[in-house]
């Protein structure tokens, strides 16, 4: 069957990773999680102090950046890779959540990222999620879904998924955080999240994860769907 991309953009936590995940298994497709690389840059620029406000260290910075995601066997998960080293829960902690919108913002940030992410969908046969995958990474992606949840939804469902990580959260403070970033990202002035004309829309406040992935497959693979 011919390969072709999905992009799947929305809204903070209201289940665009899991969702993506699924339907790459499903396919047989990659996945790329492009919020874990703003993720990792952002940890990367905290680790070293570099100053948003100087092009010039963002810039030797982003030079200095390798990310790639590597599938752990015994997870059955990509996991990612910041110069070599697994990062993968470090970059789900609220400290980082809480910066890496301000990075996500920056220019130069996002034209790196783009980039390689553009690349990485080159050969199609990827889902790929985040912000601003339907309307400037593959504009002309085959498939672009657009995912959103009632934001008390969205809020208990990331503070839930914390916990399940030993991470406990206050829900007021995952609240304020989703709040912050839904706000920055979609009014920066470089790719805001927006929803494409041509995307399709899901909302999963009252769906079950696997109601939203046999959606997106049967959407895909061209099936009728009748949910
Ligand atoms: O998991 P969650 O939806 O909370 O966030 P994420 O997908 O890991 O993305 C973290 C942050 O990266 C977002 O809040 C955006 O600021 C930024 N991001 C972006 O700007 N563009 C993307 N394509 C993906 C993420
Ligand atoms: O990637 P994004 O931030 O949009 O959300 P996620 O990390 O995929 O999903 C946040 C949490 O919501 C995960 O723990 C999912 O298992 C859960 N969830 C979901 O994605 N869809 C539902 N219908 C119900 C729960």
């Amino acid at each position: 069957m011919r390969k072709i991309i999905i992009a799947i953009d929305g809204y903070s936590a209201c289940g665009k990773s899991s969702t993506a995940k699924r339907v790459a298994a499903a396919l047989n497709y990659g996945y790329v999680d492009t919020g874990a690389m703003y993720r990792a840059v952002t940890l990367y620029f905290m680790e070293h102090y570099i100053d948003l406000t100087n092009p010039k260290s963002v810039s030797k910075a982003l030079g200095e950046i390798s990310i790639t995601f590597h599938h752990n066997d015994s997870t059955g998960q990509n996991e990612t890779y910041l110069n070599g080293l697994n990062v993968e829960e470090r970059i789900r902690e609220m400290e980082i959540s809480q910066r890496v919108s301000e990075v996500a913002a920056i220019k130069a940030v996002r034209e790196a990222m783009v980039k390689q992410q553009q690349k990485m969908g080159k050969s199609k046969g990827v889902v790929m999620d985040g912000r601003d995958i339907g309307s400037v990474v593959f504009p002309n992606a085959e498939l672009k879904i657009f995912m959103n949840a009632d934001f008390d939804v969205r809020a208990e469902r990331r503070q839930k998924e914390l916990f399940d990580k030993d991470n406990l959260v206050d829900l007021d403070e995952v609240k304020e955080n989703l709040r912050k970033r839904d706000k920055i990202d979609t009014t920066r002035a470089e790719s805001p999240l927006i929803r494409p004309v041509d995307s399709v829309e899901v909302d999963t406040t009252h769906m079950f994860l696997e109601e939203q992935v046999d959606h997106i497959v049967q959407l895909a693979t061209g099936e009728k769907v009748n949910k």
